[in-house]
């Protein structure tokens, strides 16, 4: 453990500086897990002072990498396979099957993938329906650690929650004896890449897509922050796309141009279908 500490002020500096580069917002409630983070960082970084190592992740050229190993374990990955399913389903049916049948190619660009879990669940239910090779399937983090976990696709028991693996999964995982892996196949055919919601550049780097899938991410950043995040989000939405948040997450609090819908049960935010 280390022997640094965080005074207030270093914590509205360092938080100020995390909020900037990567939209996550924290709290004086959050001061102790916050400085457990960053004082662990700092140290392995061979920092004696907290306040220099602010003042090298801030100005020095050479902090990109050190910043990003911050922002790596400051950000939580909690995701599973088969998370809030329900509405994956709803997606794939009623705004994916749709398209194909009218012969486009749709993209599903998975925003804040963590380690893949969202997508691949995705993908599976994509080959269920017969429409695997049909469709262009993104996924995203701001972490390149977890991204490189999903491109491995070897997960603990943990990532099922004890669920037992539904029929239209069976084909791509085995159990082994470390906890479950996911067949290439559906690995290699998402295209993972590493990039930041809050980075207007890399969000628009995407390009146009169908559906949008940005759940349980907003939250970690404040009403204006999220804002902005789904006005870029929007901008890179087809006419007629759909953005689907966590279902504990709504945007009806700070205001978007997408119309909320309800599908069978789920909330989708759309966007008009002509411009
Ligand atoms: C709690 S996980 C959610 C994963 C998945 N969407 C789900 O619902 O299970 C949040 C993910 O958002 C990512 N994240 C946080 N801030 C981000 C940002 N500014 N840009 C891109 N990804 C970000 C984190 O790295 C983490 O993997």
């Amino acid at each position: 453990m280390s022997e640094l500490r965080l005074t207030p002020q270093a914590f509205s500096i360092l938080s100020a500086l995390i909020e900037e580069a990567a939209g996550l917002c924290y709290t004086l409630a959050d001061k102790e897990i916050f400085e457990s983070k960053v004082c662990a960082r700092a140290a392995d970084a061979g920092f004696e002072s907290v306040l220099d190592y602010y003042y090298f992740l801030r100005y020095d050229q050479n902090a990109r990498a050190e910043l990003d190993a911050l922002i790596q374990a400051l950000v939580v990955h909690e995701t599973f396979f088969f998370r809030e399913l329900e509405p994956l389903r709803v997606m794939v049916e009623r705004f994916v099957l749709p398209l194909v049948a009218t012969g486009a190619h749709p993209r599903i660009w998975c925003a804040a993938s963590s380690s893949g879990e969202e997508p691949l669940t995705v993908a599976m239910l994509l080959s269920d329906a017969g429409v695997f090779d049909r469709v262009d399937l993104m996924a995203s983090d701001i972490s390149a650690d977890v991204l490189e976990r999903a491109r491995k696709g070897q997960y603990s028991p943990r990532t099922l929650r004890r669920m037992p693996i539904p029929a239209f999964a069976m084909p791509f995982m085995t159990l082994t004896e470390q906890g479950v892996s996911v067949s290439a196949k559906l690995r290699e055919a998402v295209q993972w890449r590493k990039l930041n919601l809050t980075n207007p550049h890399d969000v628009q780097s995407v390009g146009l897509v169908d559906v949008i899938l940005c759940r349980n991410v907003l939250i970690y950043f404040r009403d204006e922050v999220a804002y902005r995040v789904v006005d870029h989000l929007t901008q890179r939405l087809r006419p007629g796309g759909a953005l689907l948040v966590g279902v504990s997450e709504s945007l009806m609090r700070f205001g978007t141009a997408l119309a909320c819908e309800e599908h069978g049960g789920t909330f989708v935010y759309r966007k008009p279908s002509q411009p």
